[in-house]
């Protein structure tokens, strides 16, 4: 699917917002994601930190769980507002795939500026979900 201009600025401007609301007294890297849905809405997360560190949850694992708890199963578009344009980690690039094609994801810096790339591009060869249910190779 395509996603408009307004689209995209809407969701950027969706992650930038939310990331007010990271909870990072550890890092203080707050970071806020954002991610179109195909049920036309915008899920949000932020980074929720923990004393225990590892117990960190990152923002856009956070947006993903409120997605799927919400009934909804596919991305169509993600976000990623940070301070620095910092890109998603492993671990969260493949949460993602698990419910997205090769969508788009904005990775936004504090002075608004994002950049444009996608899914797979972040995630070459990919692990996902088509891996177990398909016939074996030869
Ligand atoms: N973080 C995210 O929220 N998303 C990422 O993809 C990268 C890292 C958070 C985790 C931690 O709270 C802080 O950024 C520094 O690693």
């Amino acid at each position: 699917m395509t996603i408009t201009p307004d689209q995209r600025t809407t969701l950027i401007q969706a992650a930038q917002a939310i990331r007010q609301r990271a909870y990072a007294p550890y890092s203080h890297y707050a970071v806020g994601a954002a991610l179109l849905a195909s049920d036309g809405q915008i899920y949000t997360g932020v980074n929720v930190e923990n004393a225990s560190y590892g117990l960190t949850n990152c923002a856009e694992r956070t947006a993903v769980f409120k997605m799927v708890t919400a009934g909804v199963r596919q991305i169509l578009a993600v976000a990623v507002a940070t301070d620095n344009g910092g890109s998603p980690c492993g671990a969260c690039r493949q949460v993602l795939v698990e419910f997205a094609a090769d969508v788009p994801v904005y990775l936004v810096n504090n002075a608004g500026h994002s950049r444009d790339t996608s899914l797979y591009a972040l995630l070459p060869d990919h692990f996902g979900p088509e891996h177990l249910h398909s016939a074996p190779e030869d």
